[in-house]
């Protein structure tokens, strides 16, 4: 008591670090329960902008314990270079923790994640190329290196072995490539071990003890609900589960133990990646977005592709997190339109659909139905009180806040700290 999800609604990019970054404030712990380096969480705290990737984003707070859970994939490359990166900008990275059991991402990974990438051609999914769905489905086929065997050598060359066989056959026979050296590979995770050693515990155990004596405990969701390897837009996913339910089985907790679920949502949408994106916006609009919200990727810097609020996708996933309450963030960047757009269903063959259709090419094919209301040209940038909020501003908050089921109790209006307005719930 009280665990607190906090959850990407969209397709990620939401702003989950920087709201993550004000509760961890009053947080005792902070847990990253799923993903790996494919997030790219951007915190600004008194003009420092701090882009996180691994580490969970409560290391700014000296109060507060980061940890990395069991459901993680880590490189463990990318961490030392963050923790090294953090050190430098003078952030204390001793009370991290790494779950022995979150699985390695391994050098095979990022080269399958590339090669299968180009080998699906126009299919190709647009992923980060971080290595991380080869890193979780080794997982699932049980052939996966764990944090953990980084302290066996013996144990850690047995299982190296075994992988780097099956995976030396595939890069070379059906993907063309060099294979990848056992030493190699070998020496390098052994200077990463000796570096992260200090860090490897048992993480549920104290993600369940600061619950029991009734810490708050924060659980960092990366990417996003329409990202959910069982929910989303299959195939266009990530490979994990990304949803307030996936923190009880990546951090292991007990449903009973997360109290708020808190959905974060962009006051309009973006996607990076391939996929089905139906509020996608038309060109000029999308442009404006994109320089006005600076959409451009935290960790591969690609411009994402820009839309209007999807409210039949929002209430999709406040249904599928179980949402008490929800987080708008950059409202400030609507502030450049005269009349706003809120996809309120789709259609498709003449029927009209006010939830997901279950069925993929429906999905895939569907229109927008858009409601239009009109805009404001205020800077809102500024607005800490919501009675200063336009009154446009307001009319569209509630339309969301109605459309979506779940009460607005914070809006974002710009990426510093203190740019947010707290609503009366
Ligand atoms: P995350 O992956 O969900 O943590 O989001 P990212 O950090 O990848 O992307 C969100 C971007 O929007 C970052 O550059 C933030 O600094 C920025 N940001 C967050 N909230 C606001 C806001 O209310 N207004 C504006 N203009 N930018 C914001
Ligand atoms: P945060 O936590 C936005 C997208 C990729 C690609 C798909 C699969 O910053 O919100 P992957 O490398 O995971 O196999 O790629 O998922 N993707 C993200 N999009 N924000 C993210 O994280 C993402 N992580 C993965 O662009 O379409
Ligand atoms: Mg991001």
């Amino acid at each position: 008591m009280p665990g607190i999800a906090l959850v990407g609604i969209q397709w990620g990019d939401e702003g989950k670090g920087k709201v993550t970054d004000l509760l961890a404030g009053h947080t005792d712990t902070v847990v990253r329960y799923q993903g790996g380096n494919n997030a790219g969480h951007t915190i600004v705290v008194g003009g420092e902008r701090y882009a996180l990737h691994l580490v969970p984003t409560g290391v700014l707070y000296e109060h507060c314990t980061p940890v990395i859970g069991p459901g993680v994939v880590v490189d463990p490359q990318v961490l030392i270079e963050e923790i090294d990166t953090l050190e430098a900008r003078g952030i204390d990275v001793s009370r991290l923790l790494l779950s022995g059991n979150a699985h390695l991402i391994m050098p095979y990974h990022l080269e399958l994640d590339r090669v299968t990438e180009r080998w699906l051609g126009k299919n190709r999914l647009g992923t980060t190329k971080r290595g991380i769905g080869p890193a979780y489905a080794d997982k699932a086929t049980r052939i996966g290196l764990r944090v953990q065997d980084l302290l066996s050598p013996k144990i850690f060359a047995a299982k190296l072995e075994v992988a780097l066989k099956e995976k030396n056959l595939l890069l070379t026979r059906v993907y063309g490539r060099l294979p990848l050296e056992m030493d190699e590979i070998q020496d390098q995770y052994r200077t990463f071990g000796a570096r992260l050693a200090p860090l490897i515990a048992d993480t549920a155990l104290h993600v369940q003890r600061a619950l029991d004596a009734g810490k708050t405990v924060l659980f960092e969701g990366a990417q996003a609900a329409m990202l959910d390897l069982d929910h989303g837009t299959y195939p266009f996913v990530t490979s994990s589960n990304p949803i307030a339910g996936g923190a009880c089985a990546g951090a292991g907790v007990g449903p009973r133990d997360i109290e708020r679920i808190i959905g974060v949502a962009k006051a309009y949408c973006t996607r990076v990646g391939s996929g089905p994106f139906p509020s996608e916006a038309d060109p000029a609009d999308a442009e404006v977005l994109v320089e006005e919200g600076a959409e451009y990727g935290t960790t591969t810097g690609r411009r994402r592709r820009c839309g209007w609020f999807d409210a039949v996708a929002a209430r999709y996933a406040s249904r599928l997190n179980t949402l008490t309450e929800l987080v708008v963030t950059k409202l400030d960047v609507l502030s450049s339109f005269s009349s706003i757009k809120v996809c309120v269903a789709y259609e498709y063959e003449g029927r009209r659909y006010e939830e997901l259709p279950p069925n993929q090419t429906i999905f895939n094919k569907c229109r927008p139905v858009f409601e239009e209301l009109p805009g404001w040209s205020e800077d809102l940038t500024s607005v800490r009180d919501p009675d200063d909020l336009p009154k446009q501003a307001r009319s569209y908050l509630e339309l969301i806040e109605g459309l979506v089921g779940a009460p607005v109790s914070q809006v974002s209006v710009g990426p510093g700290r203190d740019q947010m307005v707290e609503m009366p719930v």
